[in-house]
This record gives structure tokens, C-alpha cells and sequence, in this order.
């Protein structure tokens, strides 16, 4: 009964996440189709959906250190914030593919392969079709040790993303510094991980 009611829980939850995890989107959305997003919509609209993405691969890298270094477990909610940013990159795309380039192909194809900052952020984005493809149980069950290697590409995705963060605005502002600074701290945690001291599980 106990089991039932805490899975239920984690469930609502879980959709809560989704639910709040989305307004940005949504806000922004309505704020460009109100004249709210000031004298360059799409632009405003293009970067307010990368920077959540960003932000929700941020929470996503979070939950290993605060449940490790804190003892905070929300281990739970960490697919739902891992598809958050997936749905945040795709929107992203989206938007530069359609209200920003037009749909003109031959134009965003040399943009993507010969500008660096569009190469790295679109490297980033393919990086994580596969993980969203498999953050399901089903795939967790059938590539058991591989789910673990195939999810390091996270890692990767990450700083690519935020190289392309960087490069995609002339000068570093503290908002910047301080999403990157965080990457930065996330990823070298996991490189220390092996050097610090194991906790001992209470
Ligand atoms: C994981 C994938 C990605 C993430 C996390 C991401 C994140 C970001 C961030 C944080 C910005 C800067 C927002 C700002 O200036 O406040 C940005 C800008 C930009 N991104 Fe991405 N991005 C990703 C993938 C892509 C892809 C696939 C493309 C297109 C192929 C793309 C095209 C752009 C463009 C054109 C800008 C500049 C918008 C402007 O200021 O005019 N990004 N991205």
C-alpha cells in the first residue's frame, strides 16, 4: 500500500516536472505572439529555448553530486529533467530551422558544417537523440551495462553545448559565466569522483 502510494507520488511528480518544466517555452511563446519579446522576436524566442535546454542539462548533471555530496536523492526525477533538455534542443533547432533560416537548405546546411559554433551546437544535439531515445525501462533493461557507456555521452553533449554557448555570444556576461562555470564544476566533478573519498551509505 505504502509501495503504491510513494510510486503514485513519484508519478504526479514527475508530471508536475513536465508541467512546470515547459512554461518557459510556453510563456515565451505567447510573450512572441503578443509583441513581448522586444524589437527581434525569433532571436529573443531561438535563445530563451537554449538557454532552458542548457539549464535542464545543468539539473540533469546536478543529481549524482547533491545525492553523493549531500545526501539530497532525486535520483527519480532525473529522466524528466534529461527530456526536458532534449524537448528544449529540439525546440531550439526548430525554431533556427524554421523562423530563423526559413527552411532554405541550402543555407543551413553550409551553416551547419562550416560555422563552428552551429557544428558544435548541432553535435550536441544529435549526442543526445540517442539517450532520449533510451531513457525508457525497456531499453535500461535490454543494454543493461551499455545504458550506463551509451549515457556517458551526456558528458559530452554538455561541453559541447557550452563551447557553442560561449561562441554564440561575442562578449562572456556573468549569466554566461555562471551556466558555464557550472558545467565546468559538474564535469570536473565527475573526473574527481574516482580520486575523492567514498561516503559510506547511512
Ligand atoms: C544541446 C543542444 C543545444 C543547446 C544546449 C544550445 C544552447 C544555446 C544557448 C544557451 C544559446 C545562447 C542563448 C543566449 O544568447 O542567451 C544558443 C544560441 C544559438 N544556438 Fe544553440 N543550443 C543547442 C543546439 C543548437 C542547434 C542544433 C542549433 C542549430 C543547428 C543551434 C543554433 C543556435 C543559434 C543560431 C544561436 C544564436 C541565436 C542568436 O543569438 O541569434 N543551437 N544555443
Amino acid at each position: 500500500m505504502a509501495a503504491a502510494r510513494s510510486a503514485l507520488v513519484d508519478g504526479l511528480t514527475g508530471w508536475g516536472i513536465y508541467v512546470v518544466g515547459f512554461v518557459p517555452a510556453v510563456a515565451s511563446f505567447w510573450l512572441g505572439a503578443t509583441g513581448g519579446l522586444g524589437a527581434d522576436p525569433v532571436r529573443a524566442f531561438e535563445q530563451t529555448l537554449g538557454l532552458w535546454a542548457l539549464r535542464f542539462l545543468i539539473l540533469t548533471l546536478a543529481i549524482t553530486p547533491l545525492r553523493q555530496l549531500a545526501g539530497i536523492n532525486l535520483l527519480r526525477f532525473r529522466r524528466a529533467l534529461g527530456l526536458l533538455a532534449f524537448w528544449y534542443a529540439a525546440m531550439h533547432f526548430t525554431v533556427y530551422l524554421t523562423l530563423d533560416r526559413g527552411l532554405l537548405w541550402d543555407t543551413i546546411l553550409p551553416d551547419i558544417a562550416r560555422r563552428p559554433f552551429i557544428t558544435l551546437g548541432f553535435s550536441a544535439f544529435v549526442l543526445l537523440i540517442p539517450l532520449a531515445v533510451t531513457s525508457n525501462r525497456l531499453s535500461i533493461r535490454r543494454l543493461g551495462k551499455n545504458w550506463r557507456r551509451l549515457h556517458w555521452l551526456i558528458y559530452v553533449a554538455v561541453a559541447l553545448a557550452a563551447v557553442h554557448y560561449l561562441l554564440a555570444t561575442k562578449v562572456v556576461d556573468p549569466g554566461q559565466a555562471a551556466h558555464v562555470g557550472l558545467i565546468v564544476l559538474l564535469l570536473g566533478y565527475r573526473l574527481m569522483r574516482p580520486l575523492l573519498p567514498r561516503r559510506r551509505p547511512a
